[in-house]
């Protein structure tokens, strides 16, 4: 599983980043939610697996002292060029290219639906985090529209399908078994943010690899199992993920 996400990232990564990049505002309040959940403070080592393109650094309020992505895909990694001010190293998530106790925060969104060891993944951020360093998770809980967006339409609309393993309400009780403690975990429901209904079809194309579907098959989807709503000029398409903190 480990490597077919690879490749299916490898196929869809330059998609993804167009997505990314065209709409850089859809999904503000996404990031903004776990960076008011991360808290970072200005001196301290932050690092974002996996990064995507690297994307986290563009909605910080308060700069790390460093800032490092990190991506397993090779499609992503070559975007970090792009921008001056990141580090960047690819490399696989359950054998991190980082020193032990190194990192003060490492944040995680959206991206650990495909690890086919989660635990082994937490030991290597229990290695690399500095004693009392946090670990930031946001991912799709089980059950909820963006599961069945995700594992439904998306896996019937893509090629390449889509079977994400939604493990948040299990997160907690894993991560204790590592050895870390929680902090907070919840569920926070928000907007992805567009200027029109076509703009949101473009980004759910791009983002989501949906070679299958119609612009308007695609629509139907996003009604059927996210909704969305008009309202002062911008397309609010509905949108949920758990966030969770844990302590080294
Ligand atoms: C949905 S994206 C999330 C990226 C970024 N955090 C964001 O929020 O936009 C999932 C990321 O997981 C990376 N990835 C690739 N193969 C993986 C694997 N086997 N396990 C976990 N992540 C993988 C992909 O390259 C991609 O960047």
């Amino acid at each position: 599983m480990f490597d077919s996400y690879s490749e299916i990232f490898a196929k869809r990564g330059h998609a993804y980043h167009e997505a990314m990049v065209r709409f850089p505002a859809a999904r503000t309040q996404e990031f903004d939610e776990i960076l008011k959940l991360a808290d970072i403070r200005g001196g301290q080592v932050v690092c974002d697996v996996p990064s995507g393109g690297g994307y986290l650094a563009n909605y910080f309020k308060t700069e790390p002292e460093f800032f490092i992505s990190i991506d397993p895909a090779d499609q992503f990694v070559a975007h970090y060029a792009e921008n001056d001010h990141l580090n960047g190293l690819c490399s696989k998530l359950e054998a991190l290219a980082l020193g032990d106790g190194s990192v003060d925060m490492l944040i995680s969104l959206a991206g650990m639906h495909h690890l086919p060891d989660r635990m082994l993944f937490y030991r290597e951020v229990m290695r690399v985090l500095k004693v009392g360093g946090t670990l930031c998770i946001a991912d799709v809980a089980a059950g909820s529209p963006v599961d069945g967006f995700l594992n439904i339409f998306v896996h019937r609309h893509n090629s390449m399908g889509h079977e994400g393993d939604f493990f948040m309400t299990k997160a907690a009780d894993e991560l204790k078994q590592c050895g870390f403690g929680i902090t907070s975990v919840y569920p926070k429901r928000y907007h992805w943010v567009f200027e029109n209904i076509n703009d949101m079809v473009l980004y759910c194309r791009l983002m989501f690899g949906l070679d299958r579907a119609s612009d308007e098959e695609t629509l139907e989807g996003i009604r059927k199992y996210l909704g969305f709503e008009e309202r002062d000029g911008q397309v609010l398409m509905n949108w949920e993920l758990m966030f969770l903190k844990a302590r080294k």
